[in-house]
């Protein structure tokens, strides 16, 4: 599991560098994998209405955005947004931020593309300020709500703590450290307590890339849904891509991944429920002790288009979600 902090203020020992800290470092004894993006002093020009994101999908501003910072949220499980209140808002540098995900608003709503990991990706606000309104932190709530969707995260937790302003105070604030356990707890539960599934290609370039797409949007969050390859590719298939995307699901900025390291990564304390394998050599068990299928869909073996091949692979994974739910939700 990935955590994306996204640190908004610009002082580096303050309240919101605190927050974060603590709760990725929570997320971490959970055995997430965490990364601290501090946004002040990034390269991150401010959204100049281009509107290139809403008609092609990408946007032509260079600077750090593109494809680091996109490719970290479209890769993270949960993205945690921390800021102080800025005249009732996020800080500057969370807004600039915020505003050039628009590229994912323009890629969700005007282009129609999906993200399959919309049902399953997570965000959480930490904020803080001075005063102690009432209305303190409503500007702020509003714009995550909205930042969130833009990303496809549901927007599952909001720690905002008032009358907060010496660098570091919000340490002191009576039960913040608890807080932020619970809020990490009901987070990775919500990911941890769910069955998982990986898929195992040769490059996890093509099929396994694709199983995981179609194996997202059918299980909707109610199954963790990972893919990996034996001997990764550098990138993904730009005809898988392509094809995907005219089916309306959006795969841009994910990566191939290594089977070693996500065994490593994402399952150090327990295995995965099921393994799909769909590499050529049907003889060898990817994940040792784990329950696994071999699907025979090789493309090196087969004269197969890519539209073919994913509606076999489609098909195939249909069924086996509906499947692993019926299994799941019986017990
Ligand atoms: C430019 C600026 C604007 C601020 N605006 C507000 C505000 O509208 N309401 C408020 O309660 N505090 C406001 N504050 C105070 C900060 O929110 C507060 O000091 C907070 O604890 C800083 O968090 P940090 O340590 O993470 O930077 C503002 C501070 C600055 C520098």
């Amino acid at each position: 599991m990935f955590v994306l902090g996204l640190q908004g203020s610009p002082r580096k020992k303050g309240n919101s560098v605190y927050l974060l800290n603590r709760f990725l470092a929570e997320c971490e004894n959970k055995g997430a994998r965490t990364r601290v993006i501090h946004m002040d002093g990034l390269d991150i020009q401010p959204c100049r209405e281009l509107v290139v994101c809403e008609k092609k999908g990408f946007c032509p501003i260079k600077d750090d955005m593109e494809p680091r910072i996109y490719g970290l949220i479209r890769k993270a499980d949960v993205v945690v947004l921390a800021s102080p209140v800025f005249f009732y808002n996020v800080s500057a540098q969370a807004k600039i931020l915020i505003d050039r995900c628009q590229m994912f608003w323009g890629r969700r709503y005007k282009m129609r593309l999906a993200d399959p990991d919309a049902g399953s990706r997570q965000g959480v606000l930490l904020a803080v300020g001075a005063s102690g309104g009432k209305k303190l932190f409503d500007g702020v709530n509003l714009t995550a709500h909205y930042f969130f969707d833009a990303i496809s995260a549901r927007f599952a937790e909001s720690l905002t703590y008032k009358k907060v302003e010496a660098a570091g105070a919000v340490a002191s604030v009576p039960g913040v450290d608890q807080d932020i356990r619970q809020a990490v707890d009901r987070v990775m539960d919500a990911v941890l307590n769910n069955p998982s599934l990986v898929f195992v290609s040769e490059k996890d370039a093509c099929r396994s890339q694709m199983a995981a797409a179609y194996a997202k949007m059918a299980a909707q969050g109610s199954i963790r849904i990972l893919s990996a390859g034996i001997d990764p590719a550098g990138e993904i298939h730009g005809a898988t891509q392509d094809f995907l995307a005219d089916q309306g699901v959006d795969i841009k900025y994910r990566q191939p991944r290594a089977l070693d390291d996500l065994m490593a990564e994402e399952f150090k304390k327990r295995s995965p429920s099921q393994v799909i394998c769909m590499t050529s050599d049907t003889a060898a068990v990817p994940v040792p002790g784990v329950e696994t299928q071999f699907w025979d869909i090789d493309p090196a073996q087969k004269d197969t288009s890519v539209a073919l091949l994913a509606e076999e692979i489609h098909d195939r994974v249909d069924a086996l979600i509906s499947d692993l739910q019926s299994r799941y939700q019986s017990g």
